[in-house]
């Protein structure tokens, strides 16, 4: 059975930059509550006109480029976007008309801020059975659009931006192991509610109820990190690198801790970035990977939470 690899990796971040300090003017906050909550300091945000499939486009070729490959290589293309331009077609349906890729089948995944792992899942799924040879995982969005720029208790939260990673079959080990899960019960604490569906098309904006979203995310990091490592047979010190889902620093040092790992192997992003949900990942893997900290051969563990609840971790021998 082929194994995933990664076989190269892009992102893209809009120009222009937010600071905290350009928050204190729009809304009644301060770099230091946004620092000490969060670790964020800044984060980019699309401009008028600038699109959700212009990121992931640009990250999409950085990639392509990386893998050595042409997106008419490509036989599969994921995006996983909470943000999409359009109802429909699909993000991933505008990305392979830009990429001027024809044929392959193209569609977007919604798992909010664990969307990159649940796309990592079906794409090691397709290629394992054999159904594609390389795919096109991104994770690409554009949550500036859906905040209440007046709430302050979300919009300094959020940054856009979009990565992403070819991935090849091959006899490398690549990906070892991916776990996803959900949870709907938890709906109600972490939503954008607005929908045709249920009446409420106007309110199209994050709704957070933050502490209960915080402590249920350390606990369900902290049990998913314990069972990836036992189901692979792995200790905590086999883990060259955490990338986690940027959300907030002091959950990224949670989980760091339950994996004793110093901060100087994990991949820390969030506070240039803000949280890019489903971008996050793929943006902080292949920073790491750019600037050479991640090195092949090296075993990284990918961990995600989100909106649902959703979540998962991606085990992956570089
Ligand atoms: N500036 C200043 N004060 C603020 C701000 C702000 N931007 N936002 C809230 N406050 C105030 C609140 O009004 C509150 O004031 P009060 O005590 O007078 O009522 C006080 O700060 C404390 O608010 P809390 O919400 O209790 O602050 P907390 O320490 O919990 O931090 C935060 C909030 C950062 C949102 C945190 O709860 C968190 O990170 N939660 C998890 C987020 C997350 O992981 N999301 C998952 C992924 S996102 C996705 O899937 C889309």
């Amino acid at each position: 059975m082929p194994a995933s690899c990664i076989l190269g990796t892009g992102s893209y971040l809009p120009e222009r930059v937010v600071t905290n300090a350009d928050l204190e003017t729009m809304i009644d906050t301060t770099d230091a509550w946004i620092r000490e909550r969060t670790g964020i300091e800044k984060r980019h945000v699309v401009v008028d006109g600038e699109t959700c499939c212009d990121l992931a486009e640009k990250a999409s070729r950085n990639a392509l480029d990386a893998a050595g490959l042409q997106a008419s290589d490509i036989d599969l293309i994921l995006v996983a976007t909470t943000t999409p331009d359009q109802f429909f077609p699909s993000t991933a349906c505008l990305l392979q008309h830009r990429l001027d890729a024809h044929g392959c089948p193209a569609f977007d995944l919604q798992a909010v801020c664990a969307g990159f792992v649940y796309a990592l899942d079906v794409a090691d799924k397709y290629i394992r059975c054999g159904a594609a040879r390389h795919v096109l995982v991104v994770g690409a969005e554009t949550f500036s659009r859906v905040l209440d720029w007046t709430d302050r208790s979300t919009c300094v939260l959020f940054g856009d931006g979009a990565g992403a990673v070819v991935l090849g079959a091959g006899d490398q080990p690549g990906i070892i192991s991916s776990r996803i899960y959900a949870d709907g019960a938890y709906k109600d604490l972490l939503q954008i509610p607005g929908g045709h569906g249920n009446g409420r098309p106007d309110e199209a904006f994050v709704e957070m109820k933050g502490n209960e979203v915080f402590r249920f995310a350390v606990t369900k990091l902290w049990r998913l990190v314990d069972e990836t490592l036992a189901a692979n047979g792995l200790s905590r010190s086999d883990i060259d690198w955490l990338i986690p889902h940027q959300a907030n620093l002091r959950i990224i040092q949670a989980t760091a801790r339950k994996l004793d790992l110093p901060m100087e192997r994990v991949v820390v992003t969030v506070h240039e970035h803000g949280n890019t949900s489903s971008a996050s990942i793929p943006l902080a893997f292949d920073q790491a990977v750019r600037d050479g900290r991640i090195q092949r051969g090296q075993t990284l563990l990918m961990e995600a939470f989100g909106g649902g609840f959703t979540w998962g971790s991606t085990l992956i021998k570089y």
